[in-house]
């Protein structure tokens, strides 16, 4: 059937065809959440930057519309955000709400020989179907600065003012508007903070209450920080917690701590929706599942690049600090089709068998007693009928937990930095450890420790099913609940 090609994601976003990197204008409007996506329509690396558009009203099943926006006299699409101008503060939608989409254009200037990137505006006032590019673009010009670019905006309700947050090469800078058209410079943050292993591009800021303290908030800035040679681990996303006032951002922690976002190789350019009701309340946030490293090589055929999951975000309060929390979106349970459950289980020093997944799709939710084991390691086997196998597991000797593709590069090889183990620290009482687990056909990621700790890896096993074992090593450890779901594709 359609969109069941070799590698194509059941359960993950990815466009019809062609390539797709960084997730846009998220924004969520009368019942509908939007995505937007940088897109080139005529081919399968990148290309001149267009806006790919998608729509969904459970994060799961999406429906694609037109492209939103191509390049014109001003340049390529390049990333951005998206908002509801509930009281058009705009004036472009006649007294009625709409939506803007903020994002960067991008030109070669041929005349000086230089990149030249500003932001745009572009509007909606038929619930995103069509978009007229505003006609006094750019609103914001880069003078000069050749990284100026992916503006993320909100509305900050104690200053009554739109904000803009913008990656300006090594460090964000922060903008003020009444109505979106006008911006005025604020403030910079981050030219000595965090890390600078790239160079710094798709902001966020949001503010989140602080689970474990009474009633304490705080601010969070994301900060993706893009691809350098000789930095193994390519494009990577970084955040920092502190505190905004509509002028300036203030990091709580040190300027040389870095935190960062997930722990695999394949998050990156990832932000959050606008818009989300507040019944809701939830901050959600969703990245591109690839890699500069070797996005423009990935084994795919027809189309190239895919979204993470759907996640929640939350900070929780930590003996160290406050942190970010992850887990994927509950409405992702609807994709349970038949669930095997395994209690108070031993398992002794060797691999036993769990399930073979025929479709490929899984996710695996559970707690594991590690108290009096002794034991070193335990985990997820993935021995797939091609022959290739990876793992995942918590390496209990340096309290980590890891995922090891070394094994689950495809048939051929296409990149050197592709293969390897990625590994994070968890923190917790180290008594029981809990996880969950989502395998679909060329991806795993892991939320352990009840989403403190977060790895995102693609992987390109050339088969579909395959054999889930847990073993464990050095000692046993007990299985105080295990629930393995198979899951639908949402294509069915
Ligand atoms: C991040 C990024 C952005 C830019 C876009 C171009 O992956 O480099 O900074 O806007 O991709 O496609």
């Amino acid at each position: 059937s359609f969109y069941n090609e070799k590698f194509r994601p059941q359960f993950h976003f990815t466009p019809e065809a062609h390539w797709m990197n960084d997730p846009n204008g998220m924004v969520f409007f009368e019942g509908e959440y939007h995505l937007f996506y940088q897109y080139y329509p005529n081919g399968t690396v990148w290309g001149p930057m267009h806006w790919g558009h998608a729509v969904s009203r459970d994060l799961v099943h999406w429906e694609h519309l037109p492209v939103a926006l191509a390049p014109d006299e001003h340049g390529y699409i390049f990333s951005g955000s998206a908002v509801v101008d509930w009281k058009d503060s705009s004036g472009l939608f006649g007294g009625k709400p709409g939506l803007v989409a903020i994002f960067t254009h991008h030109r070669f200037d041929e005349e000086a020989q230089v990149v030249r990137q500003s932001q745009s505006i572009a509007y909606s006032a038929d619930r995103g179907r069509t978009w007229l590019t505003y006609e006094g673009n750019p609103v914001l010009k880069g003078e000069g600065i050749v990284d100026f670019r992916d503006p993320k905006v909100f509305w900050h309700e104690p200053s009554q003012h739109w904000i803009m947050v913008l990656a300006v090469g090594d460090h964000a800078r922060f903008y003020r508007s009444a109505d979106l058209l006008n911006w005025t410079f604020c403030s910079e943050f981050g030219r000595e903070e965090g890390s600078h292993d790239g160079v710094w591009e798709c902001p966020d800021l949001f503010e989140l209450p602080v689970e474990g303290s009474a009633g304490d908030k705080r601010w969070v800035l994301i900060i993706s920080i893009g691809n350098e040679e000789g930095v193994p681990e390519g494009s990577r996303t970084q955040y920092f917690v502190g505190r905004f006032d509509g002028e300036t951002f203030v990091n709580e922690e040190s300027a040389d701590q870095v935190l960062w976002l997930d722990h695999g190789r394949d998050n990156y350019a990832g932000v959050t929706w606008s818009d989300i009701p507040e019944e809701d309340g939830r901050r959600l946030f969703i990245g591109w599942m690839s890699n500069w490293k070797y996005a423009n090589l990935t084994p795919t055929e027809s189309w190239r690049g895919a979204m993470t999951l759907p996640r929640e975000l939350w900070l929780k309060k930590e003996t160290g600090g406050i942190r970010l929390y992850q887990k994927p979106v509950e409405e992702l349970n609807s994709l349970r089709v038949r669930t095997v459950t395994l209690q108070e289980r031993l398992v002794a020093a060797e691999t036993q068998l769990l399930l073979e997944s025929g479709n490929g799709l899984l996710e695996v939710e559970g707690t594991v007693n590690v108290n009096e084991s002794g034991a070193a390691e335990f985990g997820f086997r993935l021995d797939y009928a091609s022959g290739q196998s990876g793992t995942v597991g918590f390496d209990l000797k340096r309290s980590t937990v890891f995922i090891d593709r070394s094994g689950l590069e495809g048939d051929v090889p296409f990149h050197e930095t592709f293969a390897g183990r990625h590994e994070a620290s968890v923190q917790g009482d180290h008594e029981t450890v809990t996880f969950r687990i989502y395998v679909d056909r060329s991806s795993v990621e892991i939320f352990a420790n009840g989403g403190q700790a977060a790895l995102t890896d693609l992987i390109f096993p050339e088969s579909e099913e395959f054999e889930l074992s847990f073993y464990s090593a050095g000692g046993s450890v007990e299985i105080v609940e295990l629930n393995i779901h198979e899951l639908a594709s949402v294509y069915e």
